[in-house]
């Protein structure tokens, strides 16, 4: 299990925007009254959107005071949950997967384009503080692995070289094309096959 890295330097303050105030209120709505405490996750996936895809200390401080409930709760939860990031993770946040068939399809071989191009550590930034990268539990394209996720889209279907394109074009500021790198529509056969039996390389 990864350990969570929490960033040293923290602002000291967070607030919603009002846009996303009113949004609370909505989701807060969605619980029985006396059991706001309930919509903490969702509040702190809502700071995770406002705040370049991290949680501050002092959001789980804020969150605390809405939802009336200790400090230390919301604390365990942002801990606890892989997907939420505590420390700055860069405008492109790359997951790889290595879970089971991925890593059999040769998803380390992804890890070490990471290690090479962004950093040797998981959740620490590239030199230019654009991006960063952590193992994940499977992301549910298995069929189309080894795959990344960066911010919300996949990229499948990967390999070394292909994700080393794929990083070097993030570095330069370029946003790669999400979808299968060997060219299949979506989780569809490769060259068109309709059977199991028929030629893969036909
Ligand atoms: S095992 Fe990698 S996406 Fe499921």
């Amino acid at each position: 299990m990864t350990i969570k890295k929490i960033s040293k330097d923290q602002p000291d303050t967070f607030e919603f925007s009002a846009e996303n105030m009113l949004e609370t209120k909505k989701i807060i709505k969605n619980y029985p009254e006396g059991k706001q405490q309930s919509a903490v996750m969702a509040l702190l996936y809502l700071v995770q959107k406002q705040n370049n895809n991290w949680v501050p200390l002092a959001a789980m401080k804020y969150i605390a005071k809405i939802l009336e409930m200790p400090y230390i709760k919301v604390y365990e939860v942002a801990t606890f949950y892989s997907m939420y990031n505590l420390s700055p993770v860069g405008n492109y946040f790359i997951q790889i997967c290595t879970t089971t068939p991925c890593m059999i399809s040769g998803a380390y071989k992804l890890v070490e384009a990471c290690k090479e191009k962004i950093s040797t550590n998981e959740r620490e930034l590239s030199k230019n503080k654009s991006c960063s990268w952590m193992e994940v539990e499977c992301l549910g394209a298995c069929v189309n692995g080894p795959m990344i996720q960066i911010n919300n889209d996949y990229f499948e279907d990967l390999d070394k070289e292909k994700t080393i394109k794929i990083i070097d074009q993030i570095l330069k500021g370029e946003k790669p094309k999400p979808g299968s790198y060997r060219g299949r529509t979506n989780s569809a056969p490769e060259n068109n096959r309709k059977t199991l039996t028929e030629n893969k390389n036909a």
